[in-house]
């Protein structure tokens, strides 16, 4: 049996690599027969974005690239279903695998289910109610097409129950990108900036922001990052710049002293900041699971999330995209009044493993 990996966008690769890996084991040390082939949409398709996430992570060369590139929303959607239709028809697959939220997920998953491939959706059930966005309508589609559901927490598993979803559907088996960050916790690496900046751990501040509601309107930006650099006394605030964000960013650059732009960071890099910074300003839903398991204090610029764990349970909590509630956050975290959180059940490490266990009961293989 063969099944398909589908892989596009950034925060897709770390989920993607786990599975891999456990597939990788399994065929090792219990001669599994599961296969896969690894179907790059191309929605993201820079170096930063993409091809160092495989190089870093280990993750073979994908067997097929449908190369769609940038476009709107729509555009997006009808490239990746055309290409992967296409596809599918030439070489059928016994199960389209998709993981998390971007677009690429919901686009593979109507494919697949239409041609009759059995969809199984890693990440499934989450849900942040926020219709404004895209990612919110890329969850709620996928699910109500998905034959199978492995989810990362016990809210996932509610708000399918609450949709219908019977529980033989439904498999609890934790979260892959944490698999990933514990897997590479060893070889995480400072960045090349790291001495030039004068960073030291505990003393400064991490920085991601590319919702479209908070980085698309140049004041929204403005007045965020001018309440980052004041509620932050003057630490250097390292912020890698999403090229959605670059965009708005560039008229806005060398205002504020203490703020650092740099590149997209590798997986790598990226995580070495977060892990020994004194918090992290955010507006990703991924990053908040990672700081959580790091146990280091995150602040999200946003009013929902779909993942409520890093809150209730981690180190996370909802500022607001407004941005004057960040002053009196930032105030407490700087006096040293922020929780240290605990590790959501299941976030163990061990979730592509489940996963792969699971696979291979469902398709028959052994
Ligand atoms: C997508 C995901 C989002 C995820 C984010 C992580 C959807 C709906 N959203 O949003 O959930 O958190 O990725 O990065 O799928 N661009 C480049 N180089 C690239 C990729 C994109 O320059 O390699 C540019 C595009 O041209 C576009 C902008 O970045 O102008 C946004 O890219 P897009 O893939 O449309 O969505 P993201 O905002 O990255």
């Amino acid at each position: 049996k063969s099944i398909d990996l589908i892989a596009g966008a950034r925060p897709n690769f770390m989920k993607i690599a786990a599975i891999i890996d456990a597939l990788g084991a399994a065929a090792e040390t219990q001669g599994s027969s599961l296969r896969y082939r690894l179907i790059h949409t191309g929605q993201h398709y820079d170096r930063a974005m993409s091809g160092g996430f495989f190089e870093q992570l280990r993750i073979p060369e994908p067997d097929f690239n449908l190369e769609v590139g940038s476009g709107t929303q729509a555009e997006q959607t009808a490239a990746i279903m055309v290409r992967y239709e296409k596809l599918l028809l030439e070489q059928r697959s016994d199960l389209c695998l998709v993981v998390g939220d971007v677009t690429s997920t919901m686009a593979c998953a109507i494919v697949a289910r239409k041609l009759g491939v059995p969809v199984a959706h890693v990440e499934g059930g989450i849900r942040s109610g926020d219709w404004t966005m895209p990612e919110e309508i890329n969850r709620v589609v996928t699910d109500s097409i998905t034959n199978w559901f492995f989810t990362t927490s016990e809210t996932a598993n509610a708000n399918l129950r609450r949709a219908g979803v019977t529980d033989d559907r439904i498999f609890f088996v934790g979260n892959t990108m944490i698999d990933t960050l514990l897997t590479h916790m060893p070889r995480l690496r400072p960045p090349l900036f790291w001495d030039k900046l004068g960073l030291e751990p505990g003393r400064y501040f991490v920085v991601t922001l590319h919702r479209p509601a908070n980085v698309d309107g140049e004041q929204q930006l403005l007045r965020l990052l001018r309440a980052i650099a004041d509620g932050t006394g003057g630490l250097p605030v390292v912020f890698p710049v999403h090229p959605r964000t670059a965009k708005n960013l560039r008229a806005l650059e060398n205002q504020m002293p203490s703020l650092h732009y740099v590149d997209p960071q590798g997986y790598l890099e990226f995580n070495h900041l977060v892990r020994h910074a004194k918090g992290v300003i955010t507006d990703s839903g991924g990053i908040t699971e990672e700081t959580t398991v790091m146990r280091v204090p995150c602040l999200t610029l946003r009013d929902n999330t779909e993942r409520p764990e890093t809150v209730s349970i981690g180190t996370n909590e909802l500022v607001g995209a407004d941005p004057v509630n960040l002053g009196p956050a930032l105030a407490r975290l700087m006096a040293g009044q922020w929780k240290s959180g605990g590790i959501p059940d299941k976030w163990d490490g061990k979730a592509a493993e489940r996963i792969v266990a699971q696979l291979s009961r469902l398709l028959g293989v052994r």
